[in-house]
């Protein structure tokens, strides 16, 4: 891989929580131009974490990278302001579907706008840009955000974020807590993102199956290291997923600790199993 292709590159990095509690201890990872990479983990293994260092964030959680380094377009990520980083392009959708409950959803839209700065002729086309990508928003523009379904405030979280314009787009499980027909259309939403318009995707989630469906590249992490990147599709034949999901103790080539079993593999396990069976 050239490092002219690497919009991000994350170095060993270390951090922690409140002063102590160790959270990560030397995630690694990078992201191509053009990519969409999954980062795979059980709960706790540090995906959020890892998302949150990435934008430069940790900060807000008294958290803090205690060694490492992150680059994005040449950008020393852990010296730069979060502002910064969205007006150079990187733009998150971290806190679940997060949105401003009793903003409207247009006004919510518009929010993302104003982290990038935007020219008030560009916001109109950007806002029709929205709303041809989730057209489900645009009868409900004028409604408070607090008051839409689960499934359209998350798409009012991803469509803040590309208000900004960003070429690389992190975000953290946005499956989590829909129904599979809303997962499938936002997946399908961002994979015509990344396949039209180019955006570059780096997406935490649990749910591995319907990741790496979606998914070109995949990095797992697991107790806050990564242990493994490969193609999405080498992982979703490789033995590791199943493993992973199935708790089967078929041969990984990974040093497994063991651990309880995630409540999470339990629904994974089906959904993988469903796929599967598709
Ligand atoms: N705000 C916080 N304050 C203190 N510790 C935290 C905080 N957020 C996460 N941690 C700890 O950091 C470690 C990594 O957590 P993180 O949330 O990054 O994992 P995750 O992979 O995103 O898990 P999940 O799938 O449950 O979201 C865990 O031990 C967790 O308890
Ligand atoms: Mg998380």
């Amino acid at each position: 891989m050239s490092n002219f292709d690497q919009l991000l590159s994350v170095d060993r990095i270390f951090a922690i929580y409140n002063h102590s509690v160790a959270a990560l201890q030397g995630v690694s990872l990078s992201v191509r131009t053009g990519e969409v990479r999954a980062l795979l983990g059980a709960n706790g293994a540090g995906k959020t974490t890892t998302l949150r260092a990435i934008a430069n964030l940790l900060g807000t959680q008294r958290g803090s990278v205690t060694s490492g380094r992150i680059v994005f377009d040449g950008l020393d990520v852990l010296k730069t302001p979060p502002s910064t980083l969205v007006q150079a392009g990187l733009a998150s959708v971290l806190e679940g579907r997060h949105v401003f409950k009793s903003l409207n959803v247009e006004e919510n839209l518009i929010v993302g706008a104003l982290a990038r700065g935007s020219r008030r002729s560009e916001l109109s086309a950007d806002l029709e840009r929205i709303y041809a990508l989730f057209p489900s928003l645009l009868p409900k523009r004028k409604i408070a955000a607090g008051l839409t379904s689960g499934g359209e405030q998350q798409m009012v979280a991803i469509g803040r974020a590309l208000m900004s314009r960003p070429r690389l787009l992190i975000l953290d499980e946005p499956s989590m807590g829909l129904a599979p027909i809303v997962v499938k259309g936002i997946f399908e939403t961002l994979r015509a993102l990344n396949r039209n318009d180019g955006l570059t995707i780096l997406m935490a989630e649990q749910n591995a199956a319907i990741a790496l469906r979606y998914a070109d590249q995949a990095t797992v992490i697991e107790n806050g290291t990564d242990v493994l990147s490969d193609t999405a599709d080498a992982l979703r034949r490789g033995d590791y997923v199943k493993e992973f999901y199935l708790g089967s103790n078929v041969s990984s080539g990974i040093k497994r600790e063991a651990g309880p079993q995630q409540p999470s593999a339990v629904s994974a396990s089906d959904e993988l199993q469903t796929i599967a069976a598709e």
